[in-house]
Formats: structure tokens, C-alpha cells, sequence
């Protein structure tokens, strides 16, 4: 059932700041203000030596933002991969590591190979899925479930948002128990966390301007998405989903490499959204905002009001979303690209739900 909304995307887009709030309330003591995850881990945090994250599409981006919070919060050295990628490396890992998995479906066959793999070299296993029933959980030897409910169409948006969710309360355990977080640091995490689900129907009310601005987007061949830091996934995942299903071509790069290749394409008709809320790496980015307004690229600014203060360069528009903790700016991010992508392939008139030579879950490889 769509309810009001004309596709089950933009309805799971909707859902995010309900379906957050549950899986939030899932890992969180709301009362103590901390960390309590559900059940026992089977491994010690503080005999890890290295955290090893696999996945693919949108589930790698949301292990590519955690890799920053658990270098950040636990200290935790963390190697990232694709599942296509990790299962046939013969990557050397040490007995006894950890080897986390996010998968929406938990069907997923590239990630279900590298599972095994991570198995055989007696890792411990955990996984971050949507479906508690599904394969990927059963291998598992720890299930940590995002509490979407069921993701219809094909372009993945709450259960990334909810993997997020899970993920950032596993970053503050870890940093918990490795001794690298306070008890304040926790608490003020949590309640960054906490705040989630009401910034992101803040987020959620920018969609009228997004829709206008989409109709452009619509009209243009190429789309370039930049970020830095955490934000550098999320301009990863924006372009995913606007190809999924606009079928624009569209790249998501790390900011800082836009001189090593990208900035070629910069000209008049090149749109180029910049995720950058004002956070430490800010200035950085403004400099990579510079050189592409240089050469008359069309810069679409997603910050918050210190950032548009201090960016002093003429975008052709600003979606400004309101002030928040650094750590979850990738939660909230997530939905402008979402609504773009969403807007874009609706002005199109794209079957948005199912975009052609998708399937929901890839289950071969
Ligand atoms: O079910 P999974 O999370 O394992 O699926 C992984 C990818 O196939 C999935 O995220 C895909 O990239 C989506 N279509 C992205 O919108």
C-alpha cells in the first residue's frame, strides 16, 4: 500500500524519520541517554584488531560512513571492501577479528560469499540486515537488525538511513568499551542521535524547492556529486540513486579528487551538487566549490545556514537544512538526494519503483 504517496519510494522516503526513531529506540537507553545494544556480543572489543565491513550499493556507502565513526569513536582500524571485490581478494585476515556485513535483503550473493569467506577465516560475524529471517542472518553469529520494515522499491532509502542508525550506536559501543569515549562524549552522541528523526522531517519539508529544482536537473545528461568526509558517501549514494532511476549518467566523488580527474568535465551545463554541511572539513570543500564555479559549473549547495554564510560563492541554489551535530549529518544528508534523485526520475516519468534491469535483490553474482 502506497497510502498517499504515487510511488512506494517516495513513501519509504517519508517513512524515515518513523522507521529511524524505531531502530534508534532499539539501540538506545532514551532515558540513560546511552548505548544499550539488544543481546550479548560473542567477541571483545578490545581484543579487535581490525574491523573488516563488506556489502554492496547503498549498504557499502552506509559501511563506508561507518568506517569514519568507528576510526573516530573506537580507534578501530577498519578495511572496507565490496562483496564482489572482498570474496575472491583472499584478503589475509587474523583469527579472531571482526567482520561486519550490511545487507537490506540479507540475500545478497556477493555479500553472502564474502560472509563465508570471513567465516573460514575464523572471523567473528556480524550483520546489519533488514530481513531477520534471511540467509545472511542465519550464518550470522550476531544479528543487528534495522527495524524499517519491508523496502518495496528498488532504489534503497530507509533501510539505508536505518543502517546508518545501527551502525553509529555500534561505533559509540565500540568506543565505549575501547576507553575512547567519556561518559559525556556518549551521552551528547546519543542525543545527536536522538534528534535524527525530527531533522529529518525538517529535511523532508525542503521538497518543494527540491521538486522545482529537479525539473532541471531533469534536462541535463551528467550530474557530478561532491563530499568530504562522511559527507563523501553520501555524494556517492546521491549519484547511485539518480542513475538507478533517472538514468542520468551521474559520479559521486570525494571532493578532494575533483582536480585529480573530474574537474575536466566541469562546464556551463554541468550540474554539480555539493553535500557540505559545516563541519571540520567545511573550508576544504569551499575551495573545491571555487574552482568548479571557476569554470562556470552550475554548483547546487546542500550545507545548513553557517555553511551558506561562509561559502561566499554563487550557487545556482542553496537547500538548506538546519543545524546539527557532525555525526549524524550523513543521516539527514541522505534525504535531499534522495528527494532529488526521486523528483528527477518522477519529472521524467521513469518507472521509479522498478527501474529497468534492476532487481530488488541480487541473489546471483
Ligand atoms: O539487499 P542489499 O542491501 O544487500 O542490496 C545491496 C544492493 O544491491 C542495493 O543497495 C542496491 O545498490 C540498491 N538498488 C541501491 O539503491
Amino acid at each position: 500500500d502506497k497510502g498517499n504517496h504515487k510511488h512506494f519510494m517516495a513513501k519509504e522516503i517519508h517513512e524515515q524519520p518513523e522507521v529511524v526513531g524505531h531502530t534508534l529506540a532499539h539501540y538506545i537507553d532514551m532515558v540513560g541517554e546511552r548505548v544499550a545494544l539488544p543481546g550479548k556480543l560473542p567477541f571483545d572489543w578490545t581484543k579487535l584488531k581490525r574491523l573488516s565491513i563488506s556489502a554492496c550499493g547503498t549498504a557499502f556507502y552506509a559501511g563506508l560512513v561507518a568506517k569514519y565513526w568507528f576510526e573516530r569513536f573506537a580507534k578501530l582500524p577498519v578495511e572496507i571492501d565490496i562483496a564482489s571485490e572482498f570474496r575472491y581478494r583472499g584478503a589475509p585476515l587474523e583469527e579472531g577479528d571482526l567482520a561486519l556485513f550490511i545487507s537490506q535483503s540479507g540475500e545478497t550473493a556477493d555479500t553472502l560469499a564474502t560472509l563465508r569467506y570471513a567465516k573460514e577465516m575464523k572471523q567473528h560475524v556480524l550483520s546489519v540486515v533488514n530481513v531477520t529471517t534471511s540467509t545472511i542472518a542465519r550464518e550470522s553469529d550476531v544479528v543487528m537488525p534495522t527495524l524499517a520494515g519491508p523496502e518495496i522499491g528498488v532504489a534503497s532509502t530507509k533501510a539505508f538511513t536505518c543502517q546508518l542508525s545501527v551502525l553509529a550506536c555500534l561505533a559509540l559501543a565500540a568506543g565505549r568499551a575501547r576507553g575512547h569515549l567519556s561518559e559525556t562524549d556518549e551521552k551528547n552522541l546519543v542525543r545527536a542521535l536522538i534528534a535524527v528523526p525530527r531533522l529529518m522531517s525538517q529535511a523532508l519539508a525542503l521538497e518543494p524547492q527540491i521538486e522545482k529544482l529537479s525539473h532541471d536537473l531533469a534536462k541535463v545528461k551528467d550530474v557530478l556529486y561532491l563530499g568530504r568526509g562522511t559527507s563523501f558517501p553520501i555524494a556517492l549514494e546521491g549519484a547511485l540513486k539518480l542513475k538507478e532511476i533517472s538514468y542520468i549518467h551521474a559520479e559521486g566523488y570525494a571532493a578532494g579528487e575533483l582536480k585529480h580527474g573530474p574537474i575536466a568535465l566541469i562546464d556551463e551545463t554541468m550540474p554539480v551538487i555539493v553535500i557540505a554541511p559545516h563541519d571540520r572539513v567545511f573550508e576544504k570543500t569551499v575551495s573545491n566549490m571555487q574552482e568548479v564555479a571557476a569554470r562556470g559549473g552550475k554548483i547546487i549547495l546542500v550545507t545548513d545556514p553557517k555553511g551558506a554564510k561562509e561559502a561566499t560563492i554563487e550557487s545556482l541554489e542553496t537547500l538548506m537544512l538546519p543545524e546539527m551535530a557532525s555525526t549524524v549529518t550523513p543521516l539527514v544528508y541522505a534525504i535531499p538526494v534522495q528527494l532529488m534523485a526521486y523528483h528527477t526520475a518522477a519529472a521524467i516519468g521513469t518507472d521509479v519503483d522498478q527501474p529497468r534491469n534492476l532487481a530488488k535483490s541480487v541473489t546471483v553474482e
